[in-house]
């Protein structure tokens, strides 16, 4: 009997290389980052575009992160600016990702971007993804390797129980060192960050030099990430809680209730980066286990919270 995990291919040359063919063949490959993994299709291939809308069930009007190897890269693609070179310059290759004005003379595809004229760029971390993106001679188009409004996948096995043989390769990078999506910063304009990361604010701020407005004043949706409902497990999920309800899976920070099977701690020593990195994790044990329902104590909002706060808050949307 076929088992259901072998389209997981280890790291090594071979596979290295029959991934890049996959996507030069324009197929859709399974990848890792170092924040989750990723659905990874070429962005200048109209084919490859679409077939990560239908595969995810992806709504067609939420546009897709192009992933680069290098500045070089995405000169034909996106105008760039000052406070990008800055950020760029410090905290690339790395978990973030800039809205950039598009160039006319893009060939990234106009699915991926939704006919926005602005794209938005990463170059990622993980070794795995960059000797990828060294080879080939065309940007990727990956968003994360879940359904639509689902949770993210940071294990290979994690993408093939989202698609099992749909996609012909996942390679195999181990688990994903963040553990959550990156942070979007909109450089166009007024600065402003869409969707929180592991790259804090006051980061950002510290290398720019100036203040960043919060997000709340913001009153159009920009970012199509921001829709309500999203990263969703796929059973209810309560935040601030603070009485137990003695038949949920309990999340929490600490080591309190650790000879409790049916409390789960994100870390316990209370550090918000591990708790980041264990959270989407954390949701499809408790979904493996068979509860009915999540409830989540309350996560101070500093540093990586932020972030945890925000997918949590859309989880329970
Ligand atoms: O960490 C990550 O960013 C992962 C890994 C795989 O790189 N990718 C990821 O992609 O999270 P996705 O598609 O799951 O989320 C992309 C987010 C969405 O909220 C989308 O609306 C937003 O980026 N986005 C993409 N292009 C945009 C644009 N031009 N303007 C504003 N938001 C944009
Ligand atoms: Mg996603």
């Amino acid at each position: 009997m076929k088992n259901i995990y072998s389209n997981i291919v280890e790291v090594n040359k071979n596979n290295i290389q029959k991934a890049i063919n996959y996507l030069k063949r324009n197929e859709l490959i399974g990848v890792p980052t170092e924040t989750v993994y990723g659905l990874a299709g070429n962005a200048y291939n109209r084919i490859s575009v679409k077939k990560i809308y239908s595969l995810k069930k992806r709504p067609v009007f939420n546009p897709l992160i192009i992933h680069y190897y290098k500045l070089k890269d995405l000169e034909n693609d996106v105008k760039v600016n000052e406070d990008f070179k800055k950020l760029y310059s410090k905290l690339c290759p790395g978990p973030i990702t800039f809205v950039l004005n598009k160039r006319k003379k893009t060939e990234v595809n106009n699915l991926a971007l939704t006919n926005l004229n602005t794209i938005a760029v990463r170059f990622p971390q993980n070794s795995v993804i960059r000797k990828i993106l060294k080879s080939i001679n065309f940007p990727l188009a990956i968003p994360s390797a879940n359904m639509s409004s689902g949770i993210s996948p940071v294990e290979a096995r994690d993408v093939v129980k989202e698609f099992g043989n749909k996609i012909k390769i996942v390679v195999n990078g181990g688990h994903s060192i963040i553990g959550i999506e990156s942070t979007v910063i909109d450089l166009t304009g007024r600065i402003k960050i869409l969707r929180p990361g592991a790259i804090s604010v006051k980061k950002i701020e510290k290398i720019l030099g100036k203040k960043i407005y919060a997000n709340k004043n913001i009153k159009k949706l920009k970012s199509p990430g921001m829709i309500k409902k999203h990263y969703s497990p796929g059973i209810p999920v309560l935040i601030n809680q603070t009485k137990y309800d003695n038949k949920s899976a309990y999340i929490y920070l600490g080591k309190k209730y650790r000879n409790n099977k049916n409390f789960f701690s994100l870390s316990s020593n209370s550090n918000l980066d591990e708790a980041a990195s264990k959270l989407y994790k954390t949701f499809r044990e408790i979904k493996k286990r068979g509860f009915k329902k999540i409830q989540i104590a309350k996560i101070p909002s500093k540093g990586p919270g932020i972030a945890i706060n925000d997918r949590i808050k859309k989880a329970a949307n």
